[in-house]
């Protein structure tokens, strides 16, 4: 009989290493079955490195000092989309901290652009915003947006986020998700205070939200920020979780991210075998990505944006899987458009 992954101990003990053969060869029948060997393509802009925030993980806290900050103009994201375009990048991914030099009508106008020029799908990663500024976002064409939890462990959470409230964070995802956006969220796998039940419980109730895409990477130490003596999150229980979640979500996108392999070389290919079907290379101009130091080790090559594409075309052919030129919407977010239309 198959174990119900469903029930919180069984979850608990794959995240043990019950049966490792067994986890990844069925996460990888489940993405084969729903997704064949492609793998969807996501062309990331980090934008902005100003971030008026203090999470206290996160290289480009508020407080930290020692990195040099950019914002990028609306002709130089242009620029990239153009990049991404003529590479056969079918979504883009607009990042950035919460810069509050930005205001929300310049970011509409940016999508209502993009959207007018190009054939792509705009993922938005920006934050907690208001209703209101998801809904300008939406209207002006934004497709998509990733939001991701952290932890479902309110503690962790709030240590984590001083001052900031969990429940907050997840009205901002049900706000998403009724503007009708593809919705994104996941989280950090060793976080500070989280524990093994902890973090199996999280994956049940991250699996109730329903989401569209899921992002899950391990938490990697930052010498700027209050957690510079933690360690690093566990890379094998991160390609565990990252199963179990394809298990519970076949529907999903899930990608293989950019934390696994700062946490280990050759990591992101593995994510791919046991589960993930995206993958998320930066197409921020070399000439400012390293400054976009979430973690250590992400964007720290100052490759260009051709050479980072090759390298994940590489990777994808090393993992004996083919890059999709297929837009890549979530078949989770059109089965709820088809059951909403026959209602
Ligand atoms: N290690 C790993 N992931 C991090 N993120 C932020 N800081 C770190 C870190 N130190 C992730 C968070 C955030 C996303 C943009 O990057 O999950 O939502
Ligand atoms: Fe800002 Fe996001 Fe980093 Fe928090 S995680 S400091 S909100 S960029």
């Amino acid at each position: 009989m198959k174990p119900d992954f469903k029930q919180v101990e069984i979850v608990k003990s794959f995240l043990q290493g019950e049966n490792d053969d067994w986890l990844f060869s069925q996460s990888d029948g489940i993405r084969r079955q729903v997704f064949g060997d492609g793998v969807f393509i996501r062309g990331i802009i980090e934008f902005s490195n100003y971030c008026k925030q203090n999470c206290s993980y996160c290289g480009l806290r508020v407080p930290n000092k020692e990195i040099a900050r950019y914002r990028l103009t609306s002709e130089e994201i242009l620029f990239c989309v153009e990049i991404a375009e003529k590479q056969g990048i079918r979504t883009i991914v607009l990042q950035s901290g919460e810069d509050p030099y930005i205001s929300d009508e310049w970011i509409a106008g940016l999508i209502a652009e993009i959207k007018k020029k190009y054939s792509i799908a705009i993922t938005l990663s920006l934050g907690e915003r208001s209703f209101e500024t998801y809904k300008l976002w939406r209207n002006a064409g934004a497709d998509r947006y990733l939001l991701r939890i952290e932890t479902f462990n309110r503690k962790v959470y709030e240590n984590a986020r001083k001052g900031h409230y969990w429940e907050d964070r997840l009205k901002c995802i049900q706000m998403l998700k009724e503007l009708d956006y593809e919705t994104g969220s996941g989280f950090m796998v060793g976080l500070p205070g989280e524990t093994i039940d902890s973090f199996a419980d999280s994956i049940l109730e991250l699996t109730k939200l329903n989401l569209d895409m899921i992002g899950i990477g391990p938490f990697v130490a930052h010498p700027e920020t209050p957690f510079k003596k933690e360690s690093n999150g566990d890379v094998l229980l991160t390609l565990r979780t990252l199963a179990i979640v394809r298990i519970l979500n076949p529907l999903a996108n899930i990608p293989s991210t950019s934390a696994l392999e700062s946490a280990q070389k050759g990591a992101r290919l593995t994510g791919l075998k046991v589960g993930a079907n995206v993958i998320m290379p930066s197409l921020t101009p070399e000439r400012v990505k390293v400054l976009y130091n979430i973690y250590p080790g992400k964007n720290a090559t100052r490759d260009t944006t051709e050479y980072s594409i090759e390298a994940v075309r590489k990777m994808i052919g090393e993992a004996g899987l083919h890059w999709s030129d297929s837009v890549g919407g979530s078949p989770n977010w059109l089965n709820r458009k088809q059951l909403e239309n026959t209602l």
